[in-house]
C-alpha cells in the first residue's frame, strides 16, 4: 500500500474473518502512520485483550493511553484504547440528557442498565458513538478501528439503525402490550404514568419493571434525535473519502471467500475501500533447493552423522515450505483478480509472533513496502 492508500484518512476500519490478523494489522497500520508523523489512536471493539497484548501492554481501558514508540517523523504519536460500551453510553447520557437530574434518572434505571450492558448490538453501536467522540478529539488525526470477530464482520455498520429503533421504543412497546403497539392507547396511558393502570399492572406483575420502562422511555424523550443525528454523522463519515476500509485475509480458502464478500458488500453500500491485506504469507524461496548429493556432502563435511537421512528430511521440508509459499502466492493472485486486479498488500508470516512495538515494526514495514 506504500501506505499511500491510507494517508490523509481520518478513519481506517480493519475487517475480515476471524483470526486472520485484524488486530495485528490495525496496530501495524497505526504504528506505520505514527512513524510517519501522524497522531493516531487505535481502538478495538474486541473485549478480549488482544490489542493490549499486541502492543505489549498489560491492559487497555476506555481512556486512550499513549504507547511509547521510537523516534518518529515529526509529531507522531500512538495511542490505544479498548471500547467500554457502558462507559461510552454513560458519558453520552450525561452529555445529552436535558438536565443533570434526567441523566441521573436514566443512569439509575434498571432498563438502562440492561440496554447499555446487554442488549445485542449495543457494543457495536457504542463503537459507532466512540468513533464520533474520537474523530472529534483534537489529540488524534487518525483513528484506526479494529473490529471484533463477528459472525458478520460488518455487523457494527448496521448497529446504529438497530439501536435507534430499539431506543425509539418500538420493541419496548411491543413488549409492553400488544394493544399498545397497535393503538398506542395502552402505551400512552402508561407513559403518562396513569396511576390506576399502573398500580393495577404493577400489582399483577408484582414487579417494578413497568415503572422502569415508563420512566426510561420518558427520560429518553428528546434524546432520540441526538442519537439518530450522531449515527447519521458516523454513517456519512464512513461513506466519505476520509474513511477507508481495509479488508484483511489470510491465504486460506474461507478467509479469501469472506474477504471477497466483504469487498463486494462494502462496494455495494458505497463505503470507500483501502488496500486489501494478505496476512501471514510465506515467502517463495529465492534459490532452487540444492542437489541432493551436494547437500549430503556439505552435511557430512560439517560433521553430521546421518548425512543422507538429514539431507532427505531437509529437502522434504524445503519442498513443503515451497508448496505452502506457492499456495499463498496463488491465493494473493486469486484475491487480486477477484478484486479487479487490485494487488493486495502482503504481510509475511513471521516466525516470531509480531507483538510489542519491536515486533509490530516488522508489520508496519511490510505494510509500507
Ligand atoms: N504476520 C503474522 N505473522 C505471525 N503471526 C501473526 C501474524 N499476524 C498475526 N499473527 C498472530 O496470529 C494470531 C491472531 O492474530 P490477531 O489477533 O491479530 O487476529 P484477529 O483477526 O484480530 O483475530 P480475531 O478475529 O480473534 O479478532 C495472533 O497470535 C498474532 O500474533
Ligand atoms: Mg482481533
Amino acid at each position: 500500500m506504500s501506505l499511500s492508500g491510507l494517508e490523509g484518512r481520518r478513519v481506517i476500519v480493519c475487517c475480515g474473518s476471524g483470526g486472520v490478523g485484524k488486530t495485528t494489522i490495525s496496530a501495524g497500520i497505526a504504528l506505520a502512520l505514527a512513524n510517519r508523523g501522524a497522531r493516531v489512536a487505535v481502538v478495538t471493539i474486541d473485549p478480549a485483550r488482544r490489542l493490549a497484548a499486541a502492543l505489549g501492554l498489560a491492559e487497555l481501558g476506555d481512556d486512550p493511553r499513549q504507547v511509547p514508540i521510537g523516534p518518529t517523523g515529526g509529531s507522531g504519536e500512538l495511542w490505544a484504547l479498548q471500547l467500554d460500551a457502558k462507559a461510552t453510553f454513560d458519558r453520552l447520557v450525561c452529555r445529552h440528557a436535558p438536565t443533570p437530574e434526567a441523566a441521573e434518572r436514566i443512569l439509575a434505571n434498571r432498563i438502562y442498565a440492561h440496554l447499555s450492558g446487554a442488549v445485542a448490538g449495543s457494543q457495536e453501536y457504542m463503537a459507532v458513538e466512540r468513533l464520533n467522540e474520537l474523530t472529534d478529539d483534537p489529540r488524534f488525526e487518525v483513528v484506526v478501528l479494529d473490529t471484533p470477530p463477528a459472525q458478520n464482520a460488518l455487523d457494527f455498520l448496521d448497529a446504529p439503525t438497530r439501536i435507534t429503533h430499539f431506543i425509539e421504543g418500538k420493541s419496548l412497546r411491543m413488549l409492553l402490550s400488544p394493544g399498545a403497539a397497535a393503538g398506542n392507547l395502552g402505551w400512552r396511558m402508561l407513559h403518562a404514568g396513569s396511576s390506576t393502570v399502573f398500580s393495577i399492572l404493577e400489582r399483577v406483575t408484582g414487579a417494578q419493571l413497568l415503572r422502569d420502562l415508563s420512566e426510561f422511555l420518558g427520560a429518553f424523550d428528546g434524546m432520540y434525535t441526538g442519537f439518530s443525528e450522531r449515527a447519521e454523522r458516523v454513517r456519512t463519515l464512513l461513506h466519505s473519502p476520509r474513511a477507508a476500509f481495509v479488508v484483511v485475509s489470510s491465504a486460506d480458502d474461507e478467509p479469501v471467500r469472506e474477504a471477497v464478500m466483504l469487498v463486494e458488500r462494502l462496494t455495494a453500500d458505497g463505503y470507500p475501500l483501502g488496500p486489501a491485506v494478505m496476512n501471514r504469507i510465506r515467502p517463495r524461496a529465492d534459490l532452487p533447493p540444492p542437489p541432493r548429493h551436494a547437500l549430503v556432502e556439505a552435511l557430512a563435511g560439517a560433521g553430521a552423522t546421518h548425512a543422507d537421512d538429514l539431507a532427505d528430511r531437509t529437502l522434504a521440508q524445503l519442498a513443503d515450505d515451497e508448496a505452502r509459499a506457492r499456495r499463498d502466492h496463488d491465493a494473493c493472485t486469486r484475491l487480486a483478480r477477484l478484486l479487479g486486479d487490485r494487488e493486495p498488500v502482503q504481510v509475511p508470516d513471521f516466525a516470531d509472533e509480531p507483538v510489542e512495538i519491536a515486533g509490530l515494526e516488522h508489520v508496519a514495514d511490510a505494510l509500507a513496502r
